[in-house]
């Protein structure tokens, strides 16, 4: 098991993969790890992700209060975000906030990565949804991603970036490039007519093979509220999986409601 001062080195090399591979800009993204239910270590603000180094780190509870930070140094001004993903997904070790260029493309275009072309993404990511602009530091962007969190291990941020968690820093790392390489082959295959999509019996296949693989975290194969109640799911419902879920629970409400009526001639 790593120790804390581990696990740090191991961020500020996650931040120079970051930033040398052009997933953010100057000063942008933040990542974070859990270290216990109260103890949190997150980069800190306003500082270039990939020229880090462990006494830049800083500590927080779980609601986002400095345990420990050096001078100078800030937690990120994201940290309520990161905070909510714990919170909500207790399976969750880790947090990557990037702007990787072409995953914010679709996110600033709000076309949410759907289209089933590639096994790798079918199987790691399923699709990927849009949780609703909200301004960067507020609650509007915790609120927004919430939405998604039971469902998804990956969601753009509409006109803003990608955000990505898991079990471990590198596995919440390996996700962010993941997503971005969907975005950037989505991207690419546009250019030339547009990509061939992986047909219905294709899709179920990878995701068969992904619950036989007792792959960790929340993913369409397992939990899409649409897929479980027989309706099109993932790839046919445009990523809105999610925010169909109350909608789903108000249809059978209606219908139980007009079966009742009816049984009580009304
Ligand atoms: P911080 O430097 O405060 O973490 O903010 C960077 C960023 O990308 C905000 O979206």
């Amino acid at each position: 098991m790593q120790n804390e001062f581990e696990i740090k080195k191991e961020m500020c090399e996650i931040g120079k993969r970051v930033y040398n591979r052009g997933m953010v800009a100057a000063n942008d993204g933040n990542f974070s790890v859990k270290l216990n239910d109260n103890e949190f270590l997150c980069t800190p603000t306003g500082v270039s992700k990939g020229f880090m180094t462990p006494e830049y780190i800083c500590k927080v509870d779980a609601e986002g209060r400095v345990l420990q930070a050096n001078k100078g140094f800030r937690p990120s001004s994201e940290i309520k975000m990161h905070m909510r993903v714990y919170k909500e997904r207790p399976d969750v070790n880790s947090v990557v906030h990037a702007h990787p260029l072409y995953a914010t493309t679709f996110a600033i275009a709000g076309i949410p990565l759907t289209q089933p072309i590639m096994p790798e993404a079918v199987i790691a990511l399923g699709c990927v949804p849009i949780a609703k602009y909200g301004t960067p530091s507020t609650m509007e962007i915790p609120d927004a991603v919430s939405e998604h969190l039971q469902y998804f291990d990956a969601v753009l941020l509409e006109n803003h970036g990608a955000l990505t968690y898991s079990d471990s820093l590198l596995n919440a790392y390996h996700k962010m490039e993941s997503v971005e390489f969907y975005a950037r082959l989505l991207w690419q295959t546009m250019q030339i007519g547009g990509p061939q999509e992986l047909n219905k019996e294709q899709v179920e296949k990878l995701y068969e093979i992904r619950r036989q693989f007792g792959l960790p975290g929340k993913h369409p194969a397992n939990v899409c509220p649409n897929a479980k109640a027989g309706k099109p799911s993932c790839h046919t419902c445009g990523g809105n999986c999610s925010s169909a879920a109350p909608k789903a629970d108000a249809d059978l409400v209606a219908e139980i409601t007009k079966k009742v009526m009816s049984q009580l001639g009304m």
